[in-house]
């Protein structure tokens, strides 16, 4: 991060393509890795890099750009409009009135490379400063196939002279196979002279920003950073390349955790912002997904798919579960086979197991529903014990009803409770009742028919059954 004392850096990112590589109604930028738009991932990027401001460019699915980039940074990310793509430099052009006129030194990112490594961008202030006459100073890398890219033309003296487009290169000059990868940091005054100073002269006809290289290459030296791992700046035109960078960067996030401690078993995938903490083990096949967070020594068993969800130190989910928007409370038991939908609040040493289904419903520290229920709409009181098969039937078809359970009630096997309902503390509902009313805190609710035991019918029954005669009474 920048000190106060340093004069400000800023970031402009060019995301108005169409990427018609992706074959897709969504705007390239959206395209997610690990549960996060590409474009996300670059300002994220540039922000970790020291930049304050960011602008991007939008154009092609501007509006969804947009309102992706509001809520995502909070109004935080300005944008600027590119109404036809004219080339990547007049993308910069139709960014820089954004900036704000105090901006010292910029960077110049493009939104399809979501590897970006911040320590990386973060040499590029570094460079500049070594270089008093430099204007620019850029990333490069050194590619197996350098077919697509842009090329960097050094002078005898290794010097960077410019860049030359793949479709506009000469055999030569496509055999060089250090390349640009798109990362580039110029003093703002420069950048501005440079990008109104460009002209389209080359095959597309286009504005290329790689052009600015050349103008700023005449002005001074523009040093380079050589970026070993050519993984971090790879750029993503279609989904197959997506795919291969959302393992990257599953990879690199699954590292991060298990540097700080927690066990993140190979076929897992926690996305981007996700928290796991020390002695917390995610089991193969889990997904965890949005704001979840895993505290110390949880454990998230073998296949289950949690969004959104907090769950606190030293719960148990066991495989299978589904949550989204719910709570979990330390040492509390989920699973397997749990389904627990949003504003689900199972609390500490509380226990749901197999096949229960509960939303917006509190089940107090110490309850248990163990197998088979759905708890809609409800409360159920500390260490209250729920039967199987009970249902809290939530819905008459118009509006949702409560359930409130008092703690230490115990509910009977296969009780349906018809809401609004409350069940005082310390009650008991029998197996089978259909609770229609209040129940008071220590009394017994049964409505159910007596059963009646008909000695040797069965064998009556049968005898008629075989003469032909209809069943009797
Ligand atoms: C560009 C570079 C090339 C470099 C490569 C690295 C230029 C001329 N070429 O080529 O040297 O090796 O990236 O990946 O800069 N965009 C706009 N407006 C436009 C055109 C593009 O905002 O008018 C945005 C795109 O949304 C994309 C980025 O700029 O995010 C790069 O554009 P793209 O068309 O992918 O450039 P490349 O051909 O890959
Ligand atoms: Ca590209």
């Amino acid at each position: 991060m920048s000190t106060p004392a340093e004069p400000p850096v800023t970031a402009i990112i060019l995301a108005a393509g169409q990427g018609t590589r992706m074959k897709s109604a969504r705007p390239k930028v959206l395209h997610e890795l690990c549960g996060r738009p590409m474009i996300h991932h670059v300002v994220d990027a540039a922000r970790a890099a020291g930049a304050g401001e960011v602008v991007v460019v939008v154009g092609h699915g501007r509006e969804e750009v947009e309102a992706y980039l509001a809520r995502a940074f909070d109004g935080q990310v300005r944008t600027a409009v590119q109404d036809v793509q004219q080339g990547t430099g007049h993308a910069v052009r139709c960014a820089l009135p954004a900036l704000s006129p105090h901006a010292d030194r910029v960077f110049v990112l493009y939104g399809d490379t979501p590897l970006l490594d911040p320590a990386e961008l973060a040499r590029l202030p570094r460079e500049l400063d070594l270089h008093p006459g430099a204007r620019m100073a850029m990333l490069t890398t050194r590619v197996p196939d350098p077919a697509g890219y842009g090329r960097i033309v050094r002078d005898g003296d290794g010097r960077v002279v410019r860049i030359v487009e793949h479709r506009d290169a000469t055999p030569a000059e496509r055999a060089i196979d250090e390349i640009n990868p798109g990362v580039y940091l110029a003093r703002a005054d420069a950048l501005r002279a440079a990008v109104a100073a460009l002209r389209p002269n080359n095959a597309q006809g286009e504005l290329y920003l790689t052009d600015v290289v050349e103008a700023l290459a005449r002005e001074g030296v523009v040093p380079t950073v050589l970026v070993k791992d050519m993984v971090s700046v790879s750029g993503i035109n279609d989904r197959a390349q997506l795919a291969a960078a959302e393992d990257v960067l599953y990879a690199r996030l699954a590292d991060a955790l298990r540097r700080e401690g927690a066990t993140i078993r190979a076929g897992a995938r926690v996305d981007a912002g996700v928290v796991v903490e020390a002695d917390a083990v995610i089991e193969h096949g889990v997904v965890l997904r949005g704001a979840t967070r895993v505290g110390k020594g949880a454990r998230i068993d073998v296949g289950s798919v949690l969004t959104d969800v907090t769950v606190a130190a030293g719960a148990v989910v066991k495989p299978y579960t589904v949550a989204q928007g719910a709570s979990i409370g330390e040492l509390a038991q989920i699973g397997p086979f749990s389904h627990l939908r949003p504003e689900s609040r199972v609390e500490a040493e509380a226990h749901i197991g197999n096949f229960v289904e509960t939303k917006k419903t509190i089940v107090r520290r110490g309850a248990k529903a163990n197998h088979l229920a759905y708890l809609g709409d409800g409360d159920v009181g500390e260490g209250a014990n729920i039967g199987a098969g009970t249902i809290f039937c939530n819905y008459d078809g118009f509006k949702k009803h409560r359930t409130d359970i008092g703690a230490g009630a115990f509910i009977g096997s296969d009780t349906q409770i018809v809401a609004p309902v409350r069940i005082g503390a310390g009650a008991y509902v029998a197996t089978g009742t259909t609770v229609t009313k209040d129940v008071p805190e220590g009394a017994l609710a049964i409505s159910r028919v007596r059963q009646e035991n008909k000695e040797g019918y069965v064998e009556r029954l049968k005898a008629r059954l075989r003469a032909g005669g209809k069943s009797a009474k």
